[in-house]
């Protein structure tokens, strides 16, 4: 009996031995499985954070971006990012060095701790630290030093000069470039020595990339709008220039005309009818030319500067249009060609220039004259139109050719239809008028075909 039992025992103790393991093994199991489950939820935990602060920092970069675009000149941009970004890195000291491409020793706008000197604007950069640094920036990286004291790029001696010099131990040089030249350095010192870590890295290059493009964008809208103003003063002398010419020219041309006149009018003798037909000629190319200076002064006018030009008067735009068909009757009587103005009944008021409005009226009745055939039919309308005023004139005359209509309002184009019949004129009248229209906020368009006279539509705002 003692052996079954014996054998019972022995199978029951393997047995029981088998289980231990295999609770054994369950244990080790889940214990490794519980440190791997706490090793991930860290992990998670950390990139979380990373996250985070990578995100925060993003924000940080666009604010500070678009602050740096509201600044007007280099040093303000400059200034901003140094005072910003010294304290966020928790430095000692934070400079930039901008070399604008007039400036060969740039000197740094900074900013520091208190406590901390600033560096003397005159200061050259230690040999050792600038060739460090300009070898990292021909690789396009930025110069990291932990501690210059321990850093094997640099040798002792140098390292204690720095030291002197700056009165810091860890440094950051990330160059500024733009596509094809270097435009300076962020240089950020701390006195201590410190562990740049990744973020700040991050955070270095993207705001140097940022300064990079806000400093060019500046230093480019200052060269724009310095050649604006040397375009301004150019254009104003020219138009000085123009309306002293021109004045000067019209004393000694009346003069000219004058005597021709009492020549004609034989106060002088009698004249043989040679001299009739030449002093005749001789009026009319005088007359002529004093229509180009009068021209040349009112384009000298009306390219005045919009300040020294008073447009806050009430005008009547009827009375002007018939004010020009006045001075125009003569001429029109003696080919007999027609006029009529045409109102809707509203007043035809507008806020602008009297003498402007009446050299456009003017202009653009003898145009339709001067391009009539006799017997013709010149006809005036004004119209409102909900906050604008439109001036039409339509002629019964020449016309002009459709590609030729791009050109009318240019400096001395001419047709040639003008030329070809010998019509008087120095292509200047159209210009006068766009420039004119356009100063009181208006706009002047041109339809015509040949042959079918032409319309001229001038549309003004009411109030500009
Ligand atoms: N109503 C029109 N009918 C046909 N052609 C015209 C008309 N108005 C202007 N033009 C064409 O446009 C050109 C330019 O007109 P603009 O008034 O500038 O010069 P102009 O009359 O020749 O000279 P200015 O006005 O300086 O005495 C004219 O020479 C003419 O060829
Ligand atoms: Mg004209």
């Amino acid at each position: 009996m003692a052996a079954p039992d014996e054998d019972r025992i022995e199978l029951l103790t393997r047995q029981l031995e088998r289980e231990r393991r295999a609770r054994r093994s369950a244990e080790d199991i889940g214990e490794a499985a519980t440190a791997e489950l706490w090793h991930t939820v860290q992990r998670l935990e950390a990139a979380e954070t990373d996250l985070r602060e990578d995100a925060e920092q993003l924000r940080y970069r666009q604010r500070l971006s678009r602050d740096m675009r509201q600044r007007k000149d280099p040093h303000a941009v400059m200034d901003l990012v140094v005072r910003s970004l010294g304290p966020r890195l928790d430095v000692s000291r934070c400079l930039v060095y901008f070399t604008d491409r007039t400036e060969t020793a740039p000197s740094p706008v900074q900013w520091t701790v208190p406590g901390i000197d600033r560096v003397p604007t005159d200061m050259q950069t230690p040999p050792t630290m600038s060739a460090l640094a300009s070898e990292f920036a021909a690789r396009h990286e930025s110069l990291i030093i932990t501690d210059i004291e321990t850093d094997a790029r640099i040798d002792p001696a140098s390292a204690a000069d720095v030291v002197r010099r700056y009165g810091c131990r860890a440094f950051a040089s990330v160059p500024l470039k733009s596509v094809d030249r270097m435009l300076g350095w962020l240089v950020l010192q701390s006195r201590e020595a410190r562990e740049w870590r990744p973020q700040d890295r991050a955070l270095l290059d993207g705001v140097a990339a940022d300064l990079s493009s806000a400093l060019l964008q500046v230093v480019a809208h200052q060269a724009q709008e310095e050649t604006v103003r040397t375009l301004r003063e150019v254009s104003r002398a020219k138009s000085d220039f123009v309306a002293t010419v021109s004045h000067e020219l019209r004393t000694p041309l009346a003069s000219i005309s004058g005597y021709l006149e009492m020549c004609l009018d034989e106060e002088f003798g009698p004249l043989n009818p040679n001299q009739t037909h030449a002093m005749t000629v001789a009026l009319r190319n005088c007359g002529r030319l004093q229509e180009l200076v009068d021209n040349l002064l009112d384009l000298s006018r009306a390219e005045e500067p919009p300040e020294e030009v008073s447009t806050d008067v009430e005008v009547d735009l009827a009375s002007v249009v018939e004010d020009a068909h006045r001075s125009l009757s003569p001429a029109m009587d003696a080919r007999r060609i027609t006029f009529e103005l045409e109102t809707d009944g509203a007043p035809a008021t507008l806020v602008g220039h009297p003498a402007q409005l009446h050299s456009v009226a003017l202009n653009l009745l003898s145009n339709a004259v001067k391009f009539s055939h006799d017997g013709g039919h010149v006809r005036a309308s004004i119209c409102r139109h909900g906050t604008h005023l439109t001036l039409t004139v339509r002629d019964t005359g020449h016309g002009i050719e459709r590609a030729d209509l791009a050109h009318v309002f240019r400096r001395f184009f001419r047709t040639s239809t003008a030329s070809e019949r010998a019509i008087p004129g120095s292509g200047l009248g159209l210009s006068v008028v766009k420039q004119i229209v356009e100063e009181h906020g208006g706009t002047v368009s041109v339809d015509s075909s040949p042959g079918e006279g032409a319309t001229f539509v001038v549309a003004f705002p009411r109030r500009s």
